[in-house]
């Protein structure tokens, strides 16, 4: 299987930023995990961060060539603002899931809507980084 893993803006500061809501790993800790389990299971699997919408949709676009069967996203604060990332995700023949760290149904009404699960086959919030692991065990 060819896995893609997306992480939007801010997670590049996770561990330091607001860890009681976010946990105290690092996204290097979490992506780690992530290559470690692919590496195990014969997955090919690639995790990109940026704080940059347009650069996270062309890693959106770039996975709609290279056979890649399923996209696992943290679109983070673009969850509630990115049409441009959902276009982006609708263009994607393959499988969604979207995942986010914390529950946000349990926090502010603005994180409450998601534009991207528009198009997610799936959606995990409030597990932490299992979540992305628990992604990742749908391929089995
Ligand atoms: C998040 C939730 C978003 O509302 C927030 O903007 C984030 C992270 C999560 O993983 O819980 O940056 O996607």
């Amino acid at each position: 299987h060819k896995v893609l893993v997306l992480h939007g803006p801010n997670l590049n500061l996770l561990g330091e930023r607001q860890p009681e809501i976010y946990g105290y790993e690092t996204l290097d800790d979490i992506n780690n995990r992530l290559y470690e389990k692919a590496a195990i299971n014969g997955w090919d699997i690639k995790c990109f961060q940026s704080n940059h919408e347009g650069e996270l949709i062309d890693a959106i676009h770039a996975a709609r060539r290279d056979g890649t069967e399923l996209i696992v996203i943290n679109p983070a604060a673009y969850t509630h603002t990115s049409v441009a990332i959902l276009d982006a995700l609708n263009a994607f023949d393959g499988k969604v899931i979207e995942v986010h760290l914390s529950n946000v149904h349990k926090r502010e009404g603005f994180r409450h809507h998601s534009y991207v699960s528009l198009r997610a086959d799936a959606v995990i919030a409030g597990l932490g980084s299992k979540g992305y692991s628990l992604a990742l065990d749908t391929l089995d």
